[in-house]
């Protein structure tokens, strides 16, 4: 009883906490300024162009995010890298104004974000986090906050994202739900704890299917989820999310290693922004030596070798022009395997890049 009163207290005044937070925020332009709304259909394409950003917490601390200027187009799927305490989250928080740019600015379709009410943001673009946010409540009113949906909408989108398998079972035509839900009206606990991580994790994939974001950022959704279930939710993403921009945030590099492009930071910089490929093939990214640390190099760089067996072809046509041989293209492969990890040891040997750490660390 003391326990059950204690808790109540505790939320209470995490309650008070929160909103003494929301006073102490600076008060945002009303949204019932008409040029603070965004078209209805904002954003409608997905372009993303960020311009010498800069942000920092205090008034006197330290920028965490300094000049950050990058482009994406929409469609893009971009895999975000860096340090713990790089600035990753701080950048993915911008985009929803969590944290105010000091100074520049993030446009997404023409349109710059510090403009816009804050709600409008909000409601436009998705973030998935670590922690999935469910409500107490039910499947349903968790995936349909504002009631906008039929039932048959609700149901596609968690059996798109694999939480359920639907069969017709004969002969009347009734319809079979397999899966960890059995109604739309099954209870969420708090915090959806009646629900694994995984499973919060997928519910939440299904409400933004049905909220068709064209602009999706993942700041580590899946790194408390194991491998397997991590390949399916970024397969899910893949094929699901084709015509959305997605900005993928992951201290796993397998997830983001075949993205179209990656965006490495480094102490609130950026270090690098271009194709794996071209990354993993530099021996002195910062990106390639990530994947070192990680000591997954060869099988990254297998994978981004599947995902480009164009270069990898040209590669072995320049190489073998080059040699004027007729060994074959095994041998060829790893021949140059073994090039590229000479040249990367001589590289190391003689300069080790700046951003290696110092050995008491
Ligand atoms: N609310 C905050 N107030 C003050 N400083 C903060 C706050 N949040 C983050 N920072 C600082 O900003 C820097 C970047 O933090 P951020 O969370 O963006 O890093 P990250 O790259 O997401 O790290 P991780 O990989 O550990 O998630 C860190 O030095 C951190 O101490
Ligand atoms: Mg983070």
């Amino acid at each position: 009883m003391l326990v059950k009163d204690y808790t109540t207290m505790e939320t209470s005044l995490g309650s008070v906490e929160r909103i003494q937070e929301y006073i102490d925020m600076p008060q945002e332009l009303t949204g019932a300024i008409a040029s603070a709304h965004p078209p209805a259909a904002w954003p409608t394409r997905g372009d993303i162009e960020v311009s010498d950003l800069v942000v920092r917490y205090g008034q006197n601390d330290q920028p965490v995010l300094r000049d950050i200027s990058f482009t994406v187009h929409d469609e893009e799927r971009i895999g975000i890298v860096g340090r713990t305490g790089s600035g990753k989250t701080t950048l993915a928080n911008s985009f929803f104004r969590l944290t105010e740019a000091t100074e520049g600015r993030i446009v997404i379709d023409g349109i710059d974000i510090s403009n816009i009410g804050l709600e409008d943001l909000r409601t436009r673009l998705t973030i998935i986090s670590q922690d999935p946010v469910l409500f107490e409540g039910t499947i349903r009113s968790n995936l349909d906050i504002r009631e906008e949906y039929e039932d048959h909408e609700l149901w596609e989108s968690l059996r798109r994202v694999h939480l359920v398998h639907i069969e017709e079972a004969s002969p009347n035509g009734q319809l079979l739900i397999i899966g960890p839900i059995t109604s739309l009206d099954d209870p969420v606990n708090e915090g959806g704890s009646n629900f694994s991580r995984g499973q919060r994790q997928l519910i939440c994939l299904a409400r933004t299917l049905l909220r068709q974001s064209k602009i999706i950022i993942m700041d580590e959704a899946t790194a408390s989820v194991d491998a397997e279930t991590d390949n399916k939710i970024q397969e899910i993403i893949r094929e699901e999310f084709q015509h959305a921009t997605i900005l993928c945030i992951s201290h796993r590099l397998k997830t983001v290693i075949d993205s179209d492009r990656i965006l490495v930071l480094n102490e609130g910089m950026i270090a690098e922004f271009d194709t794996p490929y071209r990354l993993i093939n530099d021996p002195d990214s910062l990106f390639r030596y990530l994947c070192e640390q990680s000591g997954e190099l060869e099988s990254l760089t297998e994978m981004v070798r599947q995902e480009n067996p164009d270069e990898y072809d040209a590669e072995i046509y320049d190489y073998q022009t080059e040699h004027d041989s007729d060994r074959t293209e095994n041998e060829l492969e790893n021949e140059i395997d073994d090039d590229q990890d000479d040249q990367g040891q001589e590289e190391i040997a003689e300069s080790p890049p700046q951003y290696r750490d110092s050995p008491d660390e």
